[in-house]
């Protein structure tokens, strides 16, 4: 299959390069850029694994064909914090012991992030839906909603 140039920004910086156009944005994060944040669980849509957010939006990267994201804006788990300076959903996630495996995370706090960009004081059911598509099969999901309260109050008081 020959290769067709894609552009758009990841992470709030421009990006062109040539890809498969049979490859998925969770292929070309992971295989061409080494974005290894954004997890493969399933591989197609069920588990929540590969989350990012695509123009504010909570998506699958796994179910995203590249070209679909020309043009767009996309952030990953690398764009939003680093070890240096964690983003309040990364620390809340600590503190609250809501990582165990932490094959589940990235993409639970993408989810998060996506709900908390919009909305400041979600409910307890927000932050469910918010979530639903993600699966963590270790910590039960108390914790991670706690933590995802905490992230929230914390945003707000900053
Ligand atoms: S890897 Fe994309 S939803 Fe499971
Ligand atoms: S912490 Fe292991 S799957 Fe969620």
């Amino acid at each position: 299959m020959s290769k067709l140039k894609v552009a758009f920004q990841l992470n709030d910086k421009d990006v062109a390069l040539s890809v498969d156009p049979n490859d998925t944005l969770l292929d070309v994060l992971r295989g061409q850029l080494n974005l290894t944040g954004t997890k493969k669980g399933c591989g197609k849509g069920e588990c929540g694994a590969c989350t990012v957010i695509l123009d504010g939006e909570a998506v699958n990267a796994c179910l995203i064909p590249i070209m679909k994201v020309m043009g767009r804006s996309v952030q990953t788990i690398e764009g939003i914090g680093d070890e240096k300076n964690l983003h309040p959903l990364q620390e809340a996630f600590i503190d609250k012991g809501a990582i165990q495996c932490g094959y589940c995370t990235p993409g639970m706090i993408m989810s998060s992030k996506a709900l908390l960009d919009k909305t400041k004081s979600p409910t307890q059911s927000e932050i469910r839906e918010a979530i639903a598509g993600n699966i963590c099969r270790c910590t039960g999901y108390v914790k991670i909603e706690e933590a995802v309260q905490a992230a929230a109050e914390k945003m707000r008081d900053s």
